[in-house]
């Protein structure tokens, strides 16, 4: 029997090599004025793809203001800075070009120019942004965050050491423009962490208690990819097929968190994150990810041998549960063959901090999903187990 389930994506996803060029002809219709929210890199690695971007918007008679301080991990403080600019500038629209972090300080910018407060007022637990939101494109640069098909943007309150989200339809982005070719100067490093940050949106959706008949279908294609892919866009930044299975793999993995969404990692990494913001968001899953593999397996046998036997087909030999047992070796494997296979010393986090980060991690819904529902002293027992020893 089919289970019953919602799937709601509203997004135009324009995707292709070279589909940047359009960016105009899809932006026309929110308006004549827009924020161009941009990664600074973007401008240094990829000028000209982004003065195609910029000349197709202008064809279209569309006036450009540019807000590049984009910061990874995106603050709060940069975030109303650029919403002060859209307010000032009456802009109609936001555009993201960028990782992760340009197209949810894009977002976020949407909510502040158009809310009282700030955008931190509008977190998922607190008030929802409303329809008043201005609209948002969304350019990704990384593959990915999948933020150009779900409904978060993730932000950094710096003066509390707190990283949370906006969770809301109204900031899911009109359209999508996914333009492998513009993740072709990502540097390995990123590319192994935000490669990783995809299979965990899938993975995590694929074993959530709420998972659902369509979004498994998605999540299964897009993990299939990501063991097929990553490694080859991590050893040949320049092969463009690869990039383009991993953008796309990237952009079904949005639309997993759209509509199910993360477990325990998230909570654990985003703390981690919001202490530490010198670690990557990839790297803050992959830290955790063995000791949370070790915790959860008892309760989700056949989904992570499923996983398992994708990862090596010489599973299908043994039982389910040996097979979800070979999961965890087969993801450390995987984690060391792109170099991101940490312990919590490598980030110079120590013991002594895994209290305030548990305070912090506890707070997320993400643990509420899981197969195995941990509670305060689990997460400290998740984090001790993440150092070496
Ligand atoms: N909104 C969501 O659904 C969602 C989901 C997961 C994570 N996130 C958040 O997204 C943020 C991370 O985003 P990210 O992992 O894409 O990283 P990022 O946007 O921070 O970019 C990482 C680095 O790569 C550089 N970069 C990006 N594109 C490049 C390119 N084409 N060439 C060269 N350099 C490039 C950036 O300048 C930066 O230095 C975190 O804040 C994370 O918590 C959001
Ligand atoms: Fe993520």
């Amino acid at each position: 029997m089919v289970k019953s389930f919602n799937y709601y994506q509203p997004t135009r996803i324009i995707f292709g090599v070279g589909r940047r060029k359009e960016l105009g002809i899809w932006a026309k219709r929110f308006g004549k004025k827009v924020l161009v929210v941009v990664d600074p890199n973007v401008e240094k690695f990829l000028s000209q793809q982004y003065q195609e971007m910029l000349d197709s918007l202008h064809s279209e008679g569309i006036e450009t203001i540019v807000f590049d301080h984009v910061i990874p991990n995106p603050t709060l403080d940069s975030i109303q800075e650029g919403a002060e600019v859209a307010k000032r500038e009456k802009v109609d629209f936001v555009i993201g070009i960028g990782g992760g972090s340009s197209i949810d300080t894009a977002k976020a910018i949407a909510v502040a120019a158009t809310h009282e407060g700030s955008a931190w007022d509008y977190l998922y637990f607190k008030k929802e942004p409303t329809e008043k939101t201005l609209p948002i494109i969304g350019v990704p640069t990384t593959a990915g965050t999948g933020t150009q098909t779900s409904r978060v943007s993730v932000l950094t309150n710096t003066e509390e050491k707190c990283k949370s989200a906006i969770a809301s339809d109204n900031i899911i982005c009109k359209v999508a423009i996914v333009d492998p070719e513009l993740t072709l100067t990502v540097p390995p490093a990123v590319t192994a962490s935000t490669g990783f940050d995809v299979f965990t949106h899938c993975f995590e959706s694929y074993i959530n208690v709420n998972n659902q008949p369509y979004v498994d279908m998605l999540a299964l294609e897009a993990i299939g990819i990501v063991i097929k892919y990553l490694r080859k866009a991590y050893d040949n930044p320049g092969d463009l097929g690869a990039r383009t299975k991993m953008a796309w793999a990237d952009t079904l993995a949005g639309c997993c968190l759209a509509n199910v969404g993360t477990t325990i990692p998230h909570a654990l990494g985003q703390a981690i994150g919001g202490h530490f913001p010198h670690v990557s968001h990839g790297q803050s899953l992959a830290v955790v990810y063995p000791a949370f593999l070790d915790y959860t397996v008892d309760w989700a046998i056949e989904r992570f041998a499923k996983v398992a036997r994708m990862f090596n087909p010489e599973l299908e030999k043994v039982s389910d549960k040996e097979a979800a047992y070979a999961l965890k070796q087969e993801i450390v494997s995987f984690l060391k063959s792109i170099n991101l296979y940490y312990t919590m010393e490598d980030f110079g986090i120590k013991k002594e901090d895994v209290k305030d980060l548990v305070k912090h991690a506890i707070e997320f819904p993400d643990n509420r999903v899981n197969p195995r529902v941990p509670d305060e002293k689990d997460l400290e027992e998740l984090y001790l187990k993440s150092f070496r020893d």
